[in-house]
This record gives structure tokens, sequence and C-alpha cells, in this order.
């Protein structure tokens, strides 16, 4: 039996990286599926070939539908999930994936930077929430919220400065939430990947170096791939984690335990 079936589902910069791996495996556990992204050529693009992909696999395209915007932006995240709940009539899973991460020396970043990854990163999130708890509220039986944040909430980044904290800030904003709307039966959780391969990092493991200093930190021994969130996204998308409320799940190859 499919883990999602009968069961919608939101992604929020869905069509690359981990959010791509997420779609895919929610349509493949049988739920319906809108997918935010910004919108630019490049994100059309890649949401044409996610919708290509999808019908390859022998999955109904109709289960599939996409929401272009900017997630910094409030009025976004309410289109989002009033165009999610027009096509498919409700919301029961909402993952806030989008974000940005730019590798900069701390003595030369500026206010706009800082800006640009608060306002995507943690003002996206915080939009993004609110808006699904609305929803999931109205309907009166429970949802799964999930944000990802990152293991870099939870440790230092020198090239990083402007985006650790707005990964600690996804972190809070899933604990606090999970306390605001376990009265809804709305649960909150917050995935915390590792090194995984995207376009976010893929100019730094490029470098054979400093690639072979990233995977010989991680216990696994690998890096990991934007599938290897998947399965923890299933898990805390069904009703296996109905009783999973305000957790941190670390999917990282053992990257954090093997920093202390
Ligand atoms: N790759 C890693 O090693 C890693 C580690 C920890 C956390 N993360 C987090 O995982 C999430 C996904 O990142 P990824 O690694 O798959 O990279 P990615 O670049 O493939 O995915 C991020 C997506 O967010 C979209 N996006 C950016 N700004 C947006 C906006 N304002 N509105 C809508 N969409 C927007 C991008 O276009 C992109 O599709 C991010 O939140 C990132 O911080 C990634």
């Amino acid at each position: 039996m499919a883990l999602l079936a009968n069961k919608v589902a939101a992604v929020t910069g869905g069509v690359t990286g981990i959010g791509r791996a997420i779609v895919l495996e929610y349509l493949r556990q049988g739920a319906k599926v809108a997918v935010n992204h910004l919108g630019d050529s490049a994100s059309e693009q890649h949401f044409n070939t996610l919708a290509e992909q999808v019908k390859a696999a022998g999955t109904s395209g109709d289960n599939l539908i996409a929401v272009a915007g900017d997630i910094s932006k409030p009025e976004t995240a309410t289109r989002l999930v009033r165009e999610t709940v027009e096509r498919f009539g409700r919301l029961d899973v909402f993952v806030s994936n989008a974000g940005v991460c730019k590798f900069a020396d701390f003595l030369e970043l500026d206010a706009d930077l800082w800006q640009f990854t608060l306002n995507t990163n943690l003002g996206g999130a915080f939009y993004a929430v609110q808006a699904a708890a609305r929803q999931m509220a109205s309907q009166g039986d429970g949802g799964s919220i999930i944000g990802i944040s990152s293991i870099s909430a939870l440790v230092g980044g020198g090239q990083q400065v402007h985006y650790t904290p707005t990964k600690a800030g996804v972190l809070s904003l899933m604990q606090s939430s999970a306390c605001a709307l376990g009265k809804y039966n709305i649960r909150c959780n917050a995935l915390l990947p590792g090194t995984i391969k995207t376009q976010l990092n893929e100019e730094d493991l490029a470098d054979p170096q400093k690639r072979a200093y990233t995977e010989s930190r991680i216990p696994l021994g690998r890096t990991g791939e934007p599938a290897d969130l998947a399965g923890p996204a299933v898990f805390l998308a069904s009703d296996l984690s109905r009783y999973v409320n305000g957790a941190q799940l670390l999917v990282d190859g053992g990257l954090f335990v093997n920093l202390q």
C-alpha cells in the first residue's frame, strides 16, 4: 500500500535537488503534489523535465501541478496553498524546502546578501508554514509540516555566517510551530541534511581535494544524494510518524556526530 495514498502535498523550491527528489517520491507513494518554483526560465525548464520524468515513471501527470512564485514574498505562500486546494481539494503535507546558500567571506558580507538569504530561507519558511497551518487547521483533521533545515543549524560555518542563522531559525520555527499547532494535530518537524550533492554545493564538491576532505569526515564515507532525503520526508509526511512532533531528524551519514 502506498504510504501517502489520498494525501495532498505542497513543496516549495521543488523542481531541483532535494525538493525534486521529495516530489518524485511523494508521487510514487500516491500523493498529489503542488510544486512551487521561482518562475524564471530555468525553473520552468526544470519543471517540464520533472513532469516528463513523472510521466515516464508511469505516474499520472494529473497528480502534479506547478505554482510559480518567489517564496520570500508572503503572497506566494498564500497563493500556493490556495491553488493546491483549488486543484486537489485539501492540503495534508507541506514541505518548506526552498533555500539559497552563497558562500561568502564574513568580512566581505554585505547587508544585501544577508537580507536576501534571511528573507528567502527564514522569511519564506515562516510565510509558508503559516499559510499551510491556516489551511490545515481549517480542515480540522491535522497535517504534517516539514522544514528543511541543515546540520549547519547546529554547528558553525566560516563561509556561511549569513546562512547558518537562517537554518537555525528554520529549526526553531518548526519547534515553536510544533508547540503552537499540536492542538490541531498538525505535526511540525525538521529535516537536517548534511552534505548533499546538489547545485547548491556543486562548485565546492567539484574540487577533488575539498570533496575528499568532506567525505573523510562522513562515517558512511560518501556525500548524500537528494534521494537520500526522500525516505525520511515520506516518513514524516505519513501516518507512520503520527506521534513525532517537534523532532529534528539528521540525514547526514553520521557527519554531525563525527564532528563532536
Ligand atoms: N545540498 C546540501 O548539502 C544541503 C544541506 C543542508 C540543507 N540544505 C537545504 O536543502 C534545501 C534544498 O536545497 P538543495 O540542496 O536541494 O539545492 P537547490 O538549489 O537544488 O534547491 C533549492 C531550490 O529552491 C529554489 N528557490 C530559491 N529561492 C527561491 C524563492 N525565493 N522562491 C522559490 N524557490 C526558490 C531554487 O530555485 C531551487 O530550486 C535548501 O533549503 C537548503 O538550504 C541543502
